[in-house]
């Protein structure tokens, strides 16, 4: 295979060629030579049509190979049909980057030619953006190459759209909403070049501070999280995913498959790899605005100041679930507040200089908190009053704004009220001041810069090394498919679990009551007794299990009643003998799974267990690698994990062991990919030192 192209060809190409380009008004091949003309493209422009000619002052190329020069990015907006032969002129010319507007591939099930045309572009040293895209813009060179509205505008925010129109509408929306761009890109079908490959661009680009992706579909899952895993650490990552609804296929085989359709994977693993997941286009935007320019705080510490309670009270709410740290030291926040605090106002944070509050009490109150190093950002809230005009109250931010920029420290206004406010907003935001009309924007935006600020500075994954005897687990699965089973048989499965070092209930078969006795001290008091026949499939109908055998009596009562009633029940069964269990005592039952994700490969579950799992579905997932740390988090994040710590009196539970049974599964599908599925349910969890018992396995092979 031919080597490929560096991708910043793409991105700062020197000349681009237009195949399909078109004098007619109306047309893509003319749109898009008009973007690249009219927003100021630095390289050279190539529009190529047989018919020749002249457009926008242009020389029209007949053919790509009478250009005298060499072309980096050929744009073609020529029909499917003949999409193919433009392909093959370009690997004559030397090509290195095709962007192919053309609808009417893999789109519309035409799969085939669609991997063909890639193929061969790839076997010639070129690389393919598409098929089916509206086309890209690149700031650096100031290439439009796009059918969408002109007049970008250069900044800091790189666009993935894999949706076309949607995408068009964000150039739109990124100029009525100020939003600066370093890229943008369709991506289309993703016959070639993903969001991976894009992301590893903006990675190293300097130009580029935050990158937001709008995915539908995902193809290289694990791929895609290892990039963002590392992108994320040095650039802010805004995803929205559309469709939140079911991935069907998935769905019977285990619960940890049915629990993960319902997109709640993704959801997981993007937010485990520092991706900030937006729920709208709207807040998308505002927090990519503000991630571009904000300053990293240099700690926890927000401080809220406010001229109305009751946003202040909203703003506290809001930083609660973004996870935002309200300075709360008293003492130190009345040192720094009562000096510009009115006697009926508060110190106490939210700081409340109250609504007869002007521009020298805002300026004085942002001042003292811009002043002390333990306060580390800022959110400045205004209810409208009549003591500001709408002049004096866009100099009270644009004023204090510069102050805060200068000293690098982090602060957003959130101002509420009428027409006046509106106005004040715009000609805030023409100032590239973050500034919101509501507190829960404002507030979750700081949000979002925390959670980049944790995600940039969080120590490097350190992931748990486990040991794990692959042969023999590999050996046990050998054996199951020569069965021809796609599944491991209760044995096979303990057998795995050893292996994982996760302890299962003592057992074994007893030939008749006499081996029973003599091996009893074995298992222990107290225990079950199930039938031991292959005849017999439904035990417990048939009489064949006693529960809570304490003692010896008990045993061969137990004993006794087994035989009688399983004769009973069916003359002519085979009777092997008994299976001895330990009777394990439920006390917290948790549920563990892992499995090989179609899309991000191998990822672990946790969450609360027994008969509970389907209807409170209270779960929680991770993609693996994964740390200690990570999978004590996990665990903490389950909803019933009050029950762990010990509720009402009782001993806190054996969480560190219950971490073990998630490292180890994770760590056995990561290692194991014939197994598709492993789950332990219930793993009953003993109070803390006492360990954890695994009650119930399934593991299911490819
Ligand atoms: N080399 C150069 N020019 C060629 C050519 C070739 N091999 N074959 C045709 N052309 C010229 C045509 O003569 C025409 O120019 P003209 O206006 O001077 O006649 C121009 O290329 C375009 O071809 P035309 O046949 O008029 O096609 P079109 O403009 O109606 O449609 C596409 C072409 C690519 C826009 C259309 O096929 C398509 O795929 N549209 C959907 C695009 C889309 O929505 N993408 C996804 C967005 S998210």
């Amino acid at each position: 295979m031919a080597n490929h192209p560096d991708v910043k060809a793409l991105f700062e190409p020197k000349s681009v060629a237009i195949i399909g380009a078109s004098s007619s008004p109306g047309k893509i091949g003319y749109s898009i030579v008009n973007n690249i003309v009219n927003d100021g493209y630095t390289g050279k422009i190539y529009p190529i049509n047989p018919r020749g000619g002249e457009m926008l002052g242009l020389k029209i190329y007949e053919k790509l190979l009478d250009i005298p020069g060499e072309v980096d990015v050929a744009v073609i907006t020529v029909p499917a049909k003949d999409a193919f032969e433009s392909v093959r002129q370009c690997a004559q010319k030397g090509v290195k980057f095709l962007a192919v507007i053309t609808s009417g591939f893999s789109e519309i099930g035409n799969k085939q030619e669609e991997l063909d045309m890639v193929k061969f572009a790839r076997e010639n040293g070129m690389r393919i953006l598409g098929p089916n895209i509206f086309g890209y813009y690149a700031s650096k060179v100031s290439l439009n190459a796009a059918f969408g509205p002109g007049g970008i505008k250069k900044g800091g925010v790189a666009i993935v759209t894999q949706s076309g129109a949607l995408g068009i509408a964000m150039i739109g929306r990124t100029t009525v909403e100020n939003v600066g761009l370093s890229a943008l890109l369709s991506v289309g079908n993703k016959a070639d070049l993903d969001e991976t490959d894009l992301l590893e661009y903006f990675e190293n680009d300097s130009d580029t501070k935050v990158i937001l992706l709008y995915i539908e579909g995902v193809l290289r899952g694990d791929k895609l999280l290892e990039t963002l895993r590392r992108v994320t650490r040095r650039k802010p990552v805004v995803v929205i995913k559309a469709g939140r609804s079911t991935r069907g296929a998935m769905a019977a085989a285990s619960h940890t498959g049915s629990l993960a359709g319902a997109d709640n994977v993704f959801d997981a693993v993007m937010k485990q790899a520092g991706v900030m997941r937006a729920e709208s286009l709207d807040e998308a935007f505002a927090w990519c605005k503000f991630l571009s320019n904000a300053p990293m705080p240099k700690g926890p510490n927000c401080c809220i100041v406010t001229n109305g309670g009751g946003v202040g009270v909203m703003a506290t709410d809001a930083c609660e679930k973004y996870g935002i740290t309200l300075y709360d030291d008293q003492a130190k926040l009345k040192e720094i507040f009562s000096p510009v605090t009115p006697a009926f106002g508060s110190t106490k944070n939210p700081v409340d200089i109250t609504g007869q509050a002007g521009y020298e009490q805002y300026s004085k109150a942002l001042a003292a908190a811009l002043d002390n190093d333990q306060v580390h950002s800022v959110l400045a809230l205004y209810c409208e009053t009549a003591v500001f005009s709408a002049e004096t109250l866009l100099k009270m931010i644009v004023d204090n704004y510069a102050k805060y920029k200068a000293a690098g420290k982090p602060i957003l206004f959130s101002i509420i009220g009428g027409e006046k406010i509106d106005r004040t907003c715009v000609a805030v935001r023409e100032f590239q001041i973050p500034v919101f009309p509501d507190v829960y924007q404002a507030v979750s935006c700081m949000g979002m810069l925390y959670v980049h600020s944790r995600t940039a500075t969080a120590p490097a994954l350190k992931a748990e090394a486990r040991t794990l005897n692959v042969a023999h687990v590999k050996e046990t699965i050998a054996k199951a498919k020569a069965d021809g089973r796609t599944f491991l048989l209760p044995w096979e499965s303990k057998v795995v679990m050893d292996e994982c070092g996760i302890r299962m209930p003592r057992n074994l078969v007893a030939k008749d009551l006499a081996d029973a006795k003599a091996k009893v001290r074995e298992v222990g008091y107290p225990l079950v007794m199930k039938v031991a026949s292959k005849d017999i499939i439904h035990k417990s109908d048939a009489g064949g299990v006693k529960l809570g055998i304490q003692d010896d009596a008990g045993l061969e009562k137990a004993y006794n009643e087994i035989m009688t009633s399983c004769k009973a029940y069916k003359a002519d069964a085979r009777i092997e003998g008994v299976e001895l269990c330990e009777q394990v005592k439920l006390t917290t039952e948790i549920i563990v799974g892992a499995r090989q994700d179609k899309l991000f490969g191998p990822t672990v579950m946790v969450g609360l267990g027994g008969i509970y799992v389907e209807v409170l579905k209270d779960v929680v997932f991770r993609s693996m690698p994964l740390s200690r740390d990570e999978a004590r988090k996990m665990v903490s994040d389950i909803r019933a994990y009050p029950l762990l710590k010990g509720v009402r009196g009782q001993k806190p539970k054996d969480v560190e062991a219950l971490v073990d049974v998630v490292l180890g599964l994770g760590n056995l599908v990561a290692t194991v990919p014939e197994i598709s599925d492993i789950e332990v349910n219930p793993v009953v969890v003993n109070d803390a030192g006492q360990g954890v018992v695994a009650l119930d396995v399934r593991i299911l092979l490819f």
